[in-house]
This record gives structure tokens, sequence and C-alpha cells, in this order.
């Protein structure tokens, strides 16, 4: 079932965004060359106590998964496309990494990504992250009353066709709210005026996944969690939580 968010539901929940927005853009700027990604996880989880907030993510055990997820954010490596676990390896000069940090406040969840270069990236990394930030930006667009979910999955699959990137099969947006993955599910892949008819009140999490080259095969790493591609091509994620309003699209997850 699709639980439709009050006004006041959606400040708490703006406040959730705000908390995770603050927490990305620290660990982004903390991202470079020599630091390790447990690092970053380690700051991501003392700026989530000073903001009186839990993890989303730490605990979170799905069917699919053999163990609880361990840490607070999923740091995703070059061919990792998303869930990457943050252990000890040390970034790089030339790493595309991409961020995904989820926060709960007050019982409501807020869920956001961003991919960043460590250092000088090549410009394919660049166009890459470039593309997926545009593809969010377009499914957000997209995200008015009236309009169906295919037409966020449609405008998100255009951009990647466009630009002759792959979508992995089966990774997608979400409903967000009291549950950090709740209904309706949001495909980065569809068709215009089909699926689940949005309404004010609707909250959800949109987030392209764009991979180099045209393949979108994956497999799961041995860990359990981190989704890689199959041909070790670099991937990059976006993702913001937004809520439909009757004056359109709104960012949860900005600053
Ligand atoms: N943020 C991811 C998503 O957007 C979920 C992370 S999985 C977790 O769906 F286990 F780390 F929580
Ligand atoms: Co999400």
């Amino acid at each position: 079932m699709v639980e439709l968010k009050s006004e006041a539901e959606i400040a708490v929940m703006r406040e959730a965004g705000r908390i995770v927005a603050r927490t990305l853009a620290a660990v982004a700027a903390a991202a470079r060359a020599g630091v390790r990604l447990s690092d970053l996880d380690a700051l991501a989880d003392e700026m989530l106590t000073s903001a009186g907030a839990k993890s989303s993510f730490r605990d979170y055990h799905p069917s699919w998964a053999p163990t609880p997820y361990p840490g607070v954010l999923c740091l995703s490596v070059n061919d990792a496309v998303v869930h990457g676990i943050p252990d000890r390896r040390v970034l790089r000069d030339g790493d595309l990494l991409s961020i995904d940090f989820g926060a709960e406040l007050d019982g409501f969840h807020g869920d956001a990504a961003i991919t960043v270069g460590i250092g000088e990236i090549d410009g394919s990394a660049r166009r890459l992250t470039e593309t997926t930030e545009r593809a969010l930006a377009a499914g957000i667009a997209a995200a008015r009353p009236g309009a169906r979910i295919g037409d966020i999955s449609h405008a998100i699959e255009t951009v990647a066709r466009e630009a002759g990137y792959g979508q992995p099969d089966g990774l997608g947006g979400h409903g967000v709210g009291h549950a950090m993955h709740e209904e309706p599910f949001v495909p980065n892949t569809g068709r215009p005026h089909q699926g689940f008819e949005l309404r004010p009140g609707l909250v959800i999490a949109i987030e392209p996944m764009f991979v180099e080259g045209g393949d979108r095969r994956c497999r799961t790493a041995p860990d359990g969690w981190t989704v890689v591609t199959a041909d070790g091509s670099r991937a990059a994620h976006a993702e913001h939580t937004i809520a439909v309003t009757a004056d359109g699209p709104v960012v949860l997850t900005a600053p």
C-alpha cells in the first residue's frame, strides 16, 4: 500500500533530509586520496549522533542479504554500483566514489546519494557522473501531481539511452516514510503514462544508476552486498528523496 504523507509529516521529512544533505556534503569534502572508507563511515556516524538522528542503513537486513548491513554509508568505488560496504580500502586519485546515506529523524527517513571524483578524474568519468545527475533532475522534474511513476522512469531511461549508458536491472527508487523502503517501486526504465499516479503527499526516492559502456549486467560481490558491474566498467549513482506537492516536486534531501 502506498502511504501519502501530511504536510506536517513532510516538514519532519525535510529535517531528516537536511541531515542527509549536510552529511553527504561533509563526507564528499573529506573524500580524498589516502582516506579510508571506514574513516568516512565514522565521520557520517558522528554527524548522525550530533544531529540526534539514527542510521537508516545500519543493521538493515533485507531477505536477499546474508548479513545485516554493517555501516551507515554505502560507499561504492569504480565498478561498484551500489551497496558498497565501508571497509578499510584507501581511496586513490582518479577513483569514482558513490556515497549513499540515509537518516531517520522522529520516525521518518531521508535517503540520498551523490557520486564524486577523487582528485582528478578522467573526462569519461566526469561525463558519466554529470549525466547521472542530469537523469536525476529529469526524473524529479517529471514528478508532478497527475503524472505517473512511468513518466519518471521514462525520463531517466531517455537520458541513459541518449548517452549510451547501461542501467542495471532490478535496482531503482522507492517510497520513503516510516520505512526507508516503501511502495511504490520507482523503476529507472519504463513507459510514459504507466503505473501509479502521483499525488500530493507521495514521498519517493528517485535514484538513477548508470554504467559506462552499454553493458548493464551486474553481480553481487562475495561480501553479499556490493553490486558490481559484470565487465568491470564504472558506475555512477545519484539520489534524492522528494515530495510530490500541489506545486510540484520538492527535494527533501537538499541542503
Ligand atoms: N540507500 C539505498 C537505497 O537507496 C539502500 C541502502 S541498503 C542498506 O535503496 F542496507 F545499506 F541500507
Ligand atoms: Co534509496
